[in-house]
């Protein structure tokens, strides 16, 4: 089989065969094919897309060219979630505890940040001490003994995904429905979750910009859940503006610690119990969306949320006083209060460019294998329907850094009249 023939027969928008993804998945894999090959396949799948059998055989490959994770020594069924990235975005941190209160076992395999979006594990591992590097035995026994457990992706979990996503990145061909539906979907199988629920980002800050595209993605990876026996869920949330009011590793805990404690911004307490609630639907333990959300907002208000993120903290290696004492997280040397130069609401704040300057700050990695600072961050003192006087603080930024040119002014726009509310929640798709 000719690679080339494989590009050509794409290039015209033809159907691939399972042989014919499976071997050029392998053999780029094997460093049998060029990148210089496989870029031109990915780019001729960018344009003329895939169907829904090539789109689950493209998953199927990606999930086989490494190793797989075995669930089945944990009673019950198994829930993950995930992601498509945002800015601010620290709802993992917040559904594990949750859900895990109703007594879901949550098994949660995780990732670092790349470019301006943030990563769970790189969160976690501003706590001294938590260890996100679990064998898969302690994995598995953190889940039977305490009903959750995180985990970092091990490095031969779906390297063909690994791979082409570092060649889609310097491509161009990111942004394509079937190879994002496939790269996210062989993680989520390859991880061995009985049950997905998928937080699809939509707006400035998300891959998907419009919530027509977002809801081909969503239902795209619905189909492959399906196709695949998983069941899956997948939520369309707002990325329009940065969610909550922390960006950043360590103040992104702080915030975790306020929702749980039930002190949580509107928009991030919204999001995460929500994603929380299909979490214990998709388990199948619970059924009716407004009472299982009612009964999530009562494991906040008894305490139960904050304990239970007490336990995974010390299980996992960190000091669960943390939650008591906040101020004993990663501090900045510099808090630099950025003043409005208008007065008004704000009607925007560009997630992704908030992103870019707490990346900038040193919170976030320009390259896979930058340090990263677990201080460093951006805390929005308003938000998207906020009136804010001249000179007033808008936003403090954090930092280690004794020089910092950024303009995060240029994230914001103004305007006289209070903006209608913000949705968070646009669409779910079962
Ligand atoms: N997240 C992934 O894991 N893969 C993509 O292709 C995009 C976002």
């Amino acid at each position: 089989m000719r690679v080339v023939d494989i590009i050509n027969k794409k290039k015209i928008g033809h159907a691939l065969t399972q042989e014919e993804i499976e071997h050029f998945v392998q053999g780029y894999v094997k460093g049998e094919i060029p990148d210089y090959q496989i870029s031109a396949l990915y780019m001729a799948i960018y344009f003329q897309g895939m169907n829904d059998e090539e789109i689950a055989n493209l998953t199927m490959a990606y999930v086989n060219s490494g190793e797989t994770i075995d669930l089945s020594g944990i009673d019950g069924v198994k829930v993950d979630k995930h992601s498509t990235g945002g800015v601010g975005d620290k709802i993992s941190l917040i559904v594990i505890p949750l859900v895990a209160s109703l007594g879901i076992p949550v098994a949660k395999m995780s990732g670092r940040g790349l470019g301006h979006t943030g990563g769970t594990i790189d969160k976690l591992e501003a706590i001294q001490g938590f260890r996100t590097a679990l064998s898969t035995e302690e994995f598995i026994a953190n889940v039977n003994n305490h009903g959750m457990a995180v985990v970092g992706q091990t490095a031969n979990l779906t390297p063909a995904d690994k791979l082409t996503y570092a060649l889609r990145d310097v491509t161009g061909t990111v942004d394509s429905i079937p190879l994002i539906a496939s790269s996210i979907m062989s993680k989520k199988i390859a991880s061995g979750a009985d049950a997905i629920v998928l937080d699809v980002k939509v707006g400035s800050g998300a891959f998907m910009k419009s919530l027509e595209e977002a809801k081909k993605l969503a239902e795209c990876m619905v189909q492959i859940g399906k196709s695949l026996k998983r069941r899956t869920i997948a939520i369309i949330t707002d990325m329009n503006q940065p969610l909550g009011h922390e960006v950043g590793n360590a103040n992104e805990i702080r915030e975790v610690i306020d929702v749980l404690g039930g002190k949580g911004a509107e928009d991030e307490t919204t999001v995460a119990l929500t994603i929380a609630a299909y979490m214990a639907i998709a388990s199948g333990k619970y059924h009716d969306f407004q009472s299982t959300y009612g009964e999530l907002l009562q494991v906040i208000a008894s305490g139960k949320a904050i304990e239970k993120l007490k336990e995974l903290i010390s299980i996992q290696g960190g000091n669960p006083q943390i939650v008591h004492e906040p101020w004993q997280l990663p501090q900045a040397k510099h808090h630099i209060e950025i003043l409005s130069t208008h007065a008004g609401y704000v009607s925007y704040i560009d997630a992704e460019y908030i992103g870019l300057v707490a990346m900038q700050l040193g919170a976030g990695r320009k390259k896979k294998d930058d340090p990263i600072d677990y201080a460093a961050g951006v805390t929005l003192l308003k938000k998207v329907g906020d009136y804010v006087d001249l000179n007033e603080p808008l936003c403090i930024l954090h930092t280690n850094l004794d020089h910092v040119e950024t303009n995060v002014l240029k994230a914001y726009a103004f305007q006289d009249s209070k903006p209608a509310p913000m949705e968070y929640i646009h669409e779910i798709i079962k």
